[in-house]
């Protein structure tokens, strides 16, 4: 190693601040003066009850809280809202937004195939924008001045909410309690004791640490981490374990319209009721588990144990339909604008005018995604069985091996194949020339 020649001035051109965790790495963190009046996103769950008591404390400031109900299983809001009056929470709110979370959000990543990472159906990456979008209009709304999130700092989420925040709102600030102050499992717990905050559950043994809404659940930690180990039934909190699923198989049939499901065994249904109607059919016949692998967009690579048993069946469903009613050339092209599409949802780009771009040629594509898939359910698969579409780009005289009648001319493929093949002739035969 030979060492370049050194400047000596710069030994004496280093930089120092006094105290270096005042400086604020980003715009729209806060400073500590600037927190008045907090709108905290509270689940519930032990990191923001801490956070709830510890904000009131740390910062003298008051705390109203959001809750916002995406179709997570089992949730008591009326519990959820009561706990955060009684930590000190001036207001807390619930929001029900699973009608917006359908309609804006998982209609268009179902017309898209939305899937990252193969196998990834994005339900929290999903989610995260309009839980952060609710906070700014909640946060607006109660007078507050700072958005409080209980995202680590290894993870997806605080890149969904801080840069939802940042980008609809540059007058709020934003603190995240969880990935700034040094308390570890064992502390919060001594901590929420120590002010009476209630902690559910044995504390011996470390919860999954579990995301959910209508189209999925994520589980995370414990022995997921160690690779290879295989799943634990307990992880299994959603949906049956194939192995345990029914004998008998079952066939649904879905209804599309317009990209959009519609109806389930002809029954017509609002989104939501379609996407939970489907998860118990997932649900019962064990469809929807992924064991994942993901490249996180910091750079963290993470596994997962997935359950999406709505998307499980609907994702494959409406891919079969759009690839029923698109031509070649389109069935090459829109995967990769889906994956384009997915690939900014997982980064936490929802507010990226790309997003809608693509969005745009989606939705144009899905005008003919019209007609009707059956799935034969069967221990953990969904099977596309039938399929039927008033736009399919189809024609059984065409396709058969019996006489088509006149329409398509057999006898004229051998003029098609000598002029299509004609390049891939003529480069065989120049290498052939050149190479001896
Ligand atoms: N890995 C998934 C994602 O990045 C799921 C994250 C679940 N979030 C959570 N806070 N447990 O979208």
């Amino acid at each position: 190693m030979t060492a370049e020649p050194r400047d000596p001035s710069a030994h004496t051109e280093v930089h120092r601040v006094a105290d270096p965790s005042s400086t604020r790495v980003a715009s729209y963190l806060a400073a500590p003066g600037e927190v008045g009046r907090v709108l905290l996103l509270y689940s519930g769950g032990l990191d923001t009850s801490v956070m709830l008591k510890w904000i009131q404390d740390e910062y003298e400031a008051e705390v109203v809280a959001l809750t916002v109900n995406l179709g997570q299983p089992g949730e008591d809001y009326d519990v959820v809202r009561g706990k955060a009056l009684n930590l000190g929470a001036i207001e807390a709110h619930v929001v029900d937004a699973r009608e917006e979370f359908a309609s804006e959000y998982l209609r268009p990543a179902i017309m898209a195939n939305a899937n990252y990472g193969d196998g990834y159906p994005l339900f929290t990456a999903l989610g995260r924008p309009l839980i952060a979008k609710l906070a700014v209009e909640y946060a607006r709304r109660s007078g507050c001045d700072t958005i409080a999130h209980g995202c680590t700092g290894k993870g997806n989420d605080q890149v969904r909410i801080e840069a939802t925040v940042a980008t609809l709102a540059p007058e709020l600030k934003v603190i995240a309690p969880v990935r700034s102050w040094a308390m570890g499992r064992d502390e919060e717990i001594a901590y929420a004791r120590k002010h009476g905050i209630p902690v559910k559950g044995g504390t011996e043994t470390a919860p999954y640490s579990i995301d959910d809404n209508l189209w999925g659940r994520s589980s995370e930690g414990r022995w997921i981490e160690d690779l290879t180990h295989a799943p634990d039934d307990d992880v299994f909190q959603l949906v049956t374990r194939p192995e345990e699923a029914p004998d008998e198989p079952q066939v649904v049939e879905i209804s599309f319209e317009a990209g959009v499901p519609v109806a389930i065994d002809g029954e017509r249904l609002g989104l939501v009721e379609i996407i939970d109607r489907a998860a118990e059919l997932g649900i019962k016949h064990g469809i929807g588990i992924v064991d994942h692998i993901e490249d996180r967009i910091v750079g963290l690579k993470v596994r997962d144990i997935y359950e999406a048993p709505a998307a499980a069946l609907l994702l494959p469903a409406h891919r079969e339909l759009e690839r029923l009613v698109g031509t070649i050339h389109q069935n090459q092209f829109k995967p990769e604008l889906d994956r384009k599409w997915a690939y900014l949802v997982y980064a936490g780009l929802w507010w990226e005018p790309l997003r809608e771009d693509i969005q745009a040629y989606i939705e144009h594509v899905n005008r003919q995604v019209t007609g009707k898939i059956g799935l034969k359910l069967y221990k953990g698969l969904a099977r596309v069985v039938t399929r039927e579409s008033p736009n399919a780009v189809y024609d059984a005289q065409l396709a058969t091996f019996a006489e088509s009648g006149g329409l398509f001319s057999q006898s004229a493929s051998p003029g098609f194949i000598e002029i299509w093949s004609l390049q891939s002739r003529m480069a065989r035969r120049v290498r052939d020339g050149a190479g001896g």
